[in-house]
C-alpha cells in the first residue's frame, strides 16, 4: 500500500493520453527507464529474463500486458497470443508460470466470453499453471466466478490473487481454500474508496498477516507476493511455527524489485518466483509500480537525466 497522494496522482497521470505517448515513445528502448520493471516489448525478451532468473535459482511467471479491453476479437487476440507464449516458453524448455488480467481476455465485455478465452488458455498451458491477477474491485466478484466456473468443471492448474486492503478477503479467501485451489496473497495496487478498501497502511498489513495465517494453515501452496521485510519475516516465523518448511510455500516479487532480497531468499533455502511482465501495453503497470513508491519516481528521474546529457 502506499501514500493516498501519490497513488492518487498516479493514477491520474496513468488516465493521460499524453503522458502515455511520452512515456512509450521513450521509455522502453534499451536501456531506459521502463526496462526496469518491464522485461521488454517481445517474448524474447521475457524469454530471456526467464532464463537468467532460472540461472539463479528462481522461478518466473510471465504476464502479457494488457487490461480494460474493450472490443471481443481483441480479447481472443489476447488469449491467442498467451497460448504463443506458452508454446514459445516450452519450447525454450523454460517451465514459467504465466498471469493474465481477466479484463484483458474480455470480462469487461462478455464474461462467457472471457470464460472461454480463459479455457483456450488453460488448455494451451496443459500442465502449466495460470494464475489470474486480481483487478480493481469492481471485478473481483465476476472474476472469482469465472475462475469458479473453470474449476469446477475439472481444470486444476489455475489459480487466483486475493488483496489484503479489501475488507472482503477474508470471506474470498475461506471460498478459495474450501475448493482447495491455490492463492498468490498481495497487497494490492490499484485506487479504492475507503468504503472497500482500508486507507491506512497498518491496517493493510495487519489484514495481510491475518491471511497469511489462514493461506499458510488451511491453503494450497500459498504464494505470499510483497516486498515488505516485515511481511516476509512474519510468514516465516508463522510457517515455522506451523512446522512447515519453505518447500511448502512461496514469495513472488515483481521484475526488478529487491533483487537482492530474492538472491537471499533463495539462499535461505525458500522458494521464489519473479512476477515478468512484457510486451507493449505496459504503460498502466508501469504507472501503478511508480504510485507504489516515491523512490521508483526517483530512479526514473534520474535516468531520464542521465539519458538527457547523454
Ligand atoms: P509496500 O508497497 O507496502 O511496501 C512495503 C515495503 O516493501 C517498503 O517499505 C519497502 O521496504 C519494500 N518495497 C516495496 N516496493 C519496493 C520497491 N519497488 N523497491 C524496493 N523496496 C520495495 N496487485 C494487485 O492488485 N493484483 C495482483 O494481481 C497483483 N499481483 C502481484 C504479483 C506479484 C508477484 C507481486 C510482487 C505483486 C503483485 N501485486 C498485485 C502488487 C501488490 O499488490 C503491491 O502493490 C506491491 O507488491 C507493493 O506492495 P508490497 O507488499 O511489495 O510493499
Amino acid at each position: 500500500m502506499i501514500e493516498p497522494l501519490s497513488r492518487a496522482l498516479f493514477h491520474t497521470l496513468a488516465a493521460s493520453e499524453t503522458v502515455k505517448r511520452l512515456a512509450s515513445r521513450y521509455g522502453m528502448r534499451e536501456g531506459r527507464f521502463a526496462r526496469r520493471f518491464i522485461a521488454g516489448e517481445r517474448v524474447d525478451d521475457a524469454l530471456a529474463a526467464a532464463r537468467a532468473l532460472a540461472e539463479r535459482g528462481i522461478g518466473c511467471t510471465l504476464n502479457h500486458l494488457g487490461e480494460a479491453v474493450t472490443e471481443a476479437p481483441a480479447a481472443r487476440a489476447a488469449a491467442d497470443a498467451y497460448a504463443r507464449v506458452v508454446q514459445d516458453a516450452g519450447e525454450a524448455g523454460l517451465a514459467c508460470q504465466i498471469s493474465v488480467k481477466l479484463t484483458q481476455l474480455g470480462l469487461g465485455v462478455d464474461p462467457a466470453a472471457c470464460e472461454a478465452n480463459l479455457r483456450r488458455v488453460l488448455d494451451a498451458a496443459g500442465d502449466g499453471f495460470v494464475r489470474i491477477d486480481m483487478e480493481q474491485s469492481r471485478w473481483v466478484d465476476p472474476t472469482l466466478d469465472v475462475f469458479e466456473r473453470v474449476w469446477q468443471d475439472g481444470h486444476r492448474n489455475v489459480g487466483v490473487v486475493l488483496q489484503s486492503y479489501l475488507y472482503r478477503t477474508a470471506d474470498d479467501l475461506a471460498r478459495v481454500n474450501a475448493l482447495g485451489a491455490r492463492v498468490r496473497l498481495c497487497k494490492g495496487a490499484y485506487r479504492e474508496p475507503a468504503s472497500v478498501a482500508h486507507p491506512l497502511k497498518a491496517d493493510v498489513n495487519a489484514s495481510f498477516v491475518r491471511l497469511m495465517q489462514s493461506l499458510l494453515e488451511d491453503g494450497v501452496d500459498p504464494a505470499f507476493a510483497t516486498h515488505d521485510p516485515d511481511m516476509i519475516a512474519t510468514t516465516r516465523d508463522h510457517a515455522r511455527g506451523l512446522g512447515l518448511p519453505p518447500e511448502r510455500f512461496e514469495f513472488q516479487m515483481l521484475y526488478g524489485v529487491r533483487r537482492d532480497l530474492q538472491a537471499r531468499l533463495v539462499d535461505q533455502g525458500h522458494r521464489v518466483r519473479v512476477y515478468v511482465p512484457f510486451g507493449s501495453e505496459w504503460f498502466p503497470y508501469f504507472m501503478r509500480r511508480l504510485g507504489e513508491r516515491p523512490a521508483n519516481v526517483l530512479f526514473v528521474l534520474r535516468s531520464l537525466f542521465h539519458e538527457g546529457r547523454g
